[in-house]
This record gives structure tokens, C-alpha cells and sequence, in this order.
């Protein structure tokens, strides 16, 4: 488990902003909503879907149990997820409003309303079409954060096309293991992205990976942004610009069941290769369009919204794209890094554009911290409205400074907790309604039945334990792609296939606040990013140099956790090796894996039936007085040796 330093005691409670009527107004009425999920939830999921979702055919059934844990939502129903998005607000009068504001990281600003985004999207769509691509057909997109990455994404729920996005920043091998995965017929992709100034590749990347295997994938669409040369095969290659300016801004939608896929997106596991978490339409989109009025009181006539993920996240899928636009409001999409040219440049953002509702990471606010307050002191920060966190538990703070600097203790502080399988939020407070603790992310959504239980599944009502949830909810992943058995072991097999197993420990105080206190597996999370300590571990052996390695978390200050890599080599280390091996570590994955701290030591702490002792490599990590016993230690050596031989 991962262990955030805390030096701030905050005990403090944090009234909701005063004179504010929020979507949800008061926790009576909170309350109100959450008896009514649990008298009668299906009726209750049943009103809410049928008034924010526009329906083709409506459904007669809320919830099928029949193949639990397998569920399925509103199976009956039919309906086009774009359609949602984009059409209906222009019906509704609105194609003049702003869907997305753009900022690439030189500046240059693009505005795009939601007539021209459908118009986008729909002559994205033919295109997709024209190269064969049909309903339930993967996808792969691997792209900057540009608006076409959003209109991509629109494209194939157009069609029924399966997108999976795959972050701009993995490695060939990465996106290679995916599109293998997925076994997609397109990638879309650009020449590259901006980053800090320069330009960071994508096209190459592409011809890379599909240099092995990739058997499945017949084409590639290139969306020119960054100036960057690139290789073109004529008979695979093809230009997007090119391709949308042959054909029609019209494009029919096709209406789908429900339950039709509507992405894969690949988290880390602590086991094996990344996992294709996969999503369908009705459900998760009810969701995020409900957790963006409630979580963040969303006001589409009103608020610029702005989350700063990255569409190859969840993060990015459900609040940069789909949850803002089902509401027909205005989303901010920023190509670049938090801190080029200057650390003020998400506080300019914010003054440029008027952001209202500002949702980032903790580990950003951490770095921005650091760089000190003069940064945001030097832009208008007095449109923002209301402040989320997501990712990773925020330290007290973190949270404090985020509260008083940038919020001006004005705004309310969104902590959210959810999961890339959980599609969107799940525990978080209602901004205007809920008292928020710094570090806690209060209490459950209406409809979530989020609980901490001990190891038999029995409720602890106050005191620490494991995450769960109870009940199934409508945004819920609805299986590993291509591996029903890995869903099952993986989400519910701890709990006799009563609970959704989350991952995560969790405290409760007495007030019923939930207190996240990160995995209890073999899951880090670096920057509030996932990775799995196997997936490293199988990275570095992957090196002829190395014979075995373990990968441990360490806390950091910055990024919440560090990755500590202990190395049994095949041979002497030479001077070299350490970054060597970083630098093998980034090509297998991709750069957010590469270990901080790598160790080399003869073998490994095992247990005498040959266990690593994952957590005497922990304490040894993060330079803590070792709390293990390691009397089971078969080679007692090995622990000073690894103390010692920091690289
Ligand atoms: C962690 C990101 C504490 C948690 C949306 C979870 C959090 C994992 C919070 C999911 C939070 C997410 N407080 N921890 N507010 N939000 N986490 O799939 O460990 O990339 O299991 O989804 O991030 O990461 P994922």
C-alpha cells in the first residue's frame, strides 16, 4: 500500500460555498436521492436515463442480472452516443455555442461550435466508412490532444466502430501489444505532437510497431499537425485532411443496442500485460453526463470547462470528451506540457479563456507548488468557480494550497475517486452541497453503493479495510476484452462474486467519509498514473543484461510514488547500465515507466519457498527502518547489499 508523507495535521471541516444553488442543492436533498437508489434503484435509473439520454428506441428494461457479474443496462434501448453529444444540442439551437476551445502549446487558440463539430465528425465518419471500416470493428487512435482526437473518437461511435485510444506518449511496443489486442483495422494517428518546443513523433511510432505482427491493420490515417516529416506507404498510408475533404458533412448514425462497445481503453493490472478495460454506450454516457452535473455542477450556458487529462486516459475519454459535450457545454483541450514555457502556464489558461471549473491531478499541483506562488498570483484567476482532483489521494497540502492560492478559498474542492473501470466518478463530494476534508473524497455518488470491508466482506463502518462496491451501477466496465475469466479473478473473484473488488484500501471516519489510501496490489500509481509492477519487471528482463528484477514503489514527493527497480544482473555492471536500462524500460512502455532508482544486488529477498519480499524492498526503497521479519530471509546478506548499492 502506498503511504502519502504527511507532515500538515489538518483536521479542519470545509462548509459548502456559501449562497450557491448547485445541481444537487443541499445534502438532505443528496440523502433524499440516495434513499430513493436504494428503494427502488431500478425505477430511479430508469428516470434518469430516460431524461438525459436521447433515445432512437427506448428501453423497457433497466437491468439485466441473468449472467451477473456480467450486467447489462438498457439492452433493449437503441441510440447513437454522437448523436448525444453533438446532434440533439444542434437541434436544440445551440450549433453556434462553442463545443471545444484548443490551445496548442505555441498558443495558436482554435474554436470549434457544434455545428462544425458534427460536421467534422460526420465527414470523419464517411471516411471511415469509405476505407471499410463497419460496426464493432477496432480502431486504434494514437494521437496529440487535438480536437481530431475528439472527432475521431465521435467518428467511430457514428459508425459503432470501436475506438481505443492509445496515449500519445507509450512506446511502439506499447501500441503494438494493443493493436494486437484489440486486433484493429485502422489506426489514426498525426506526425506528431508538440512538446516543450519540440516536436514528439507519432507517425514513425505507427511504422514501427506495425513493423512486426499487426497482421489486422489495413490503413493508416495521418492527421498533419506538428510539421514533422513522415514516411508514406501509398498503399496503406492515408491523408485525413484528404480523406474529409472528399466527402459529405452529413453522415446517417447508426443506432445501436445499449450495450454495444464503445471503447477498449488498456490499464495496468498487477499481473500480466495491460488489460482492455472495455465500456458500452448507454450506460457510460449516462454517467458522465450525470457525474458533470452533480460532481461538478456543470452549467453548459455558463461554464468553460477545463480537465487537463490526456485522451489516452479515462480521465480524458469521460471529462475532457463525452461528459462535457453530453451536456452541450464547453470543453478546453491543451496540447502541451503544464509547465512550457513557464510554470504559470495553466493559471494563463485559465485567465485566457475564463475557465470556470478547473480538474486536474494532485501530482500537477504538487509540481506547480514547488514552482511557487508567484505563478498564479500573476494571472486573473476570478472565473473559476469550483476545483477537482483526480488520480491519486491529494496530501492536505496540496489540497490547502489549491484551496487558498488558486481558489481563493471561493471555491469548492472536488476530490474524486474512480477507476478507468468505473468509467467515472464514484466517490466525490457535491460541491455545493457536501463539507469536503482535505484528502477525502467524502462520500459516494447517488446510486453507488461504495463500502469498506474487512478480508471476509464484512462492513467496517469506521476504521480501514479494503474498497468495494456493492451494487452494479450503469457506467461499470463490462469486461476485459477477450478475457471474461481475467474480468472475474481480477474484479470479483476476491469476494465470492458478491462485490467489485476495486483495488484500493480505504478508511472510513465517523462521519462515513471515505479515505483513500491507494492499491493494495501490485499497482503503482506514478504521477496519478497506473502501472503495474510486473509489467516493468518483464520489461527489464526483457534486457539480455538482466536475470531478474522486482519493482517496488517508493513515496515522492512530486509524484506521489517513485518506481524503484532491484536488479540481479547476468554480468558486472558497467557505469553505464543503470541508465541503459531506464532508457530500455521507456522503449518497451514508454517514458512514464523508466525507474527512478535502480539497485543491483546478487539475487533478491525470498522467502524460503521463494517469495520475493516485496515489502522489505519496499521499506529498503524508501529508506525506512525495515519492519518486516525477515527470519524466513534466505540469504540475509542480500538486505545490506541492497541498501547499499543505490545506482
Ligand atoms: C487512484 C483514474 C485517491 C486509485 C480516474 C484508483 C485515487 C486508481 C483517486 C485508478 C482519488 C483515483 N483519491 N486515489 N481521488 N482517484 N485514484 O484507472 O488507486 O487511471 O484505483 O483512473 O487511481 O486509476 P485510473
Amino acid at each position: 500500500m502506498s503511504h502519502i508523507t504527511t507532515i500538515l495535521e489538518e483536521n479542519r471541516t470545509f462548509p459548502p460555498p456559501a449562497g450557491v444553488r448547485g445541481n444537487i442543492a443541499s445534502l438532505d436533498e443528496y440523502h433524499a436521492l440516495c434513499a430513493r437508489f436504494q428503494t427502488e434503484p431500478e425505477a430511479t435509473w430508469r428516470e434518469l436515463a430516460e431524461a438525459q439520454l436521447r433515445w432512437d428506441q427506448p428501453f423497457t428494461r433497466v437491468l439485466n442480472r441473468e449472467r451477473a457479474p456480467f450486467f447489462r443496462w438498457f439492452e433493449d434501448g437503441r441510440l447513437n452516443l454522437s448523436v448525444n453529444c453533438l446532434d440533439r444540442h444542434v437541434e436544440d439551437g445551440l450549433g453556434e455555442r462553442t463545443a471545444i476551445i484548443w490551445e496548442g502549446e505555441a498558443g495558436e487558440v482554435r474554436h470549434i461550435s457544434y455545428s462544425q463539430l458534427l460536421a467534422d465528425v460526420c465527414r470523419a465518419a464517411n471516411a471511415l466508412k469509405r476505407l471499410g471500416i463497419e460496426a464493432g470493428d477496432r480502431v486504434i487512435i494514437y494521437m496529440p490532444m487535438i480536437p481530431e482526437a475528439a472527432v475521431a473518437m465521435l467518428a467511430c461511435s457514428r459508425i459503432g466502430a470501436i475506438h481505443s485510444v492509445v496515449f500519445g506518449a507509450f512506446s511502439p511496443q506499447a501500441l503494438r501489444d494493443r493493436i494486437e489486442d484489440t486486433g484493429a483495422r485502422l489506426v489514426i494517428t498525426a506526425d506528431g505532437g508538440a512538446r516543450r518546443g519540440g516536436i514528439h513523433a507519432l507517425k514513425p511510432n505507427v511504422d514501427t510497431a506495425l513493423q512486426q505482427g499487426c497482421q489486422t491493420v489495413e490503413h493508416v490515417l495521418t492527421v498533419r499537425h506538428a510539421d514533422n516529416p513522415i514516411d508514406t506507404d501509398p498503399a496503406r498510408d492515408i491523408d485525413w485532411h484528404t480523406a474529409l475533404a472528399a466527402e459529405s458533412d452529413k453522415c446517417e448514425p447508426l443506432m445501436v443496442e445499449s450495450e454495444h462497445p464503445l471503447f477498449i481503453l488498456y490499464t495496468s493490472g498487477s499481473t500480466g500485460k495491460p488489460k482492455g478495460i472495455l465500456h458500452t454506450t448507454a450506460g457510460y454516457l449516462l454517467w458522465a453526463k450525470l457525474t458533470m452535473q452533480w460532481s461538478f455542477d456543470f452549467q453548459p450556458a455558463r461554464d468553460i470547462f477545463w480537465c487537463t487529462a490526456d485522451v489516452g486516459w479515462i480521465t480524458g475519454h469521460t471529462y475532457s470528451v463525452y461528459g462535457p459535450l453530453a451536456c452541450g457545454g464547453t470543453t478546453v483541450m491543451y496540447e502541451g506540457v503544464p509547465t512550457y514555457p513557464d510554470a504559470g502556464r495553466l493559471w494563463k489558461i485559465c485567465a485566457d479563456h475564463r475557465i470556470t471549473l478547473f480538474y486536474t491531478a494532485p501530482t500537477a499541483i504538487r509540481a506547480l507548488i514547488k514552482a511557487g506562488d508567484q505563478w498564479p498570483n500573476r494571472h486573473d484567476l476570478s472565473s473559476l468557480r469550483l476545483l477537482g482532483t483526480v488520480g491519486e489521494p491529494i496530501n492536505p497540502e496540496a489540497w490547502i494550497w489549491y484551496h487558498t492560492v488558486i481558489g481563493k478559498e471561493r471555491c469548492p474542492i472536488v476530490d474524486t475517486w474512480w477507476q478507468t473501470e468505473t468509467g467515472g466518478h464514484m466517490i466525490a463530494p457535491l460541491p455545493f452541497a457536501t463539507p469536503t476534508k482535505p484528502g477525502s473524497a467524502t462520500l459516494p455518488l447517488p446510486g453507488i453503493d461504495a463500502a469498506v470491508v474487512d478480508e471476509h466482506g464484512d462492513e467496517v463502518t469506521e476504521g480501514g479495510g479494503l474498497l468495494v462496491l456493492r451494487q452494479p451501477f450503469p457506467s461499470m466496465l463490462r469486461g476485459i476484452w477477450g478475457d471474461d475469466q481475467r474480468y472475474i479473478d481480477t474484479y470479483w473473484h476476491k469476494f465470492d462474486g458478491k462485490y467489485y473488488f476495486a483495488g484500493d484500501g480505504a478508511r472510513r471516519d465517523a462521519d462515513g467519509y471515505f479515505w483513500i489510501m491507494g492499491r493494495v496490489d501490485d499497482v503503482l500509481n506514478v504521477s496519478g498514473h497506473r502501472l503495474g509492477t510486473m509489467e516493468i519487471e518483464s520489461a527489464l528482463v526483457s534486457h539480455p543484461a538482466v536475470a531478474e528484477a522486482a519493482v517496488v514503489g517508493r513515496p515522492d514527493e512530486i509524484k506521489g510514488e517513485a518506481i524503484c527497480a532491484f536488479v540481479v544482473l547476468k554480468q558486472d555492471a558497467d557505469a553505464q547500465l543503470a541508465d541503459t536500462l531506464r532508457q530500455h524500460v521507456s522503449q518497451e512502455i514508454g517514458a512514464i515507466a523508466k525507474p527512478d532508482d535502480i539497485r543491483f544486488a546478487d539475487s533478491l529477498p525470498k522467502t524460503r519457498s521463494g517469495k520475493i519480499m516485496r515489502r522489505l524492498l519496499r521499506d529498503i526503497a524508501a529508506g525506512r527502518e525495515i519492519t518486516s521479519d525477515t527470519s524466513t530471509l534466505e540469504d540475509q546478506q542480500v538486505v545490506a547489499q541492497l541498501q547499499q548499492n543505490r545506482a
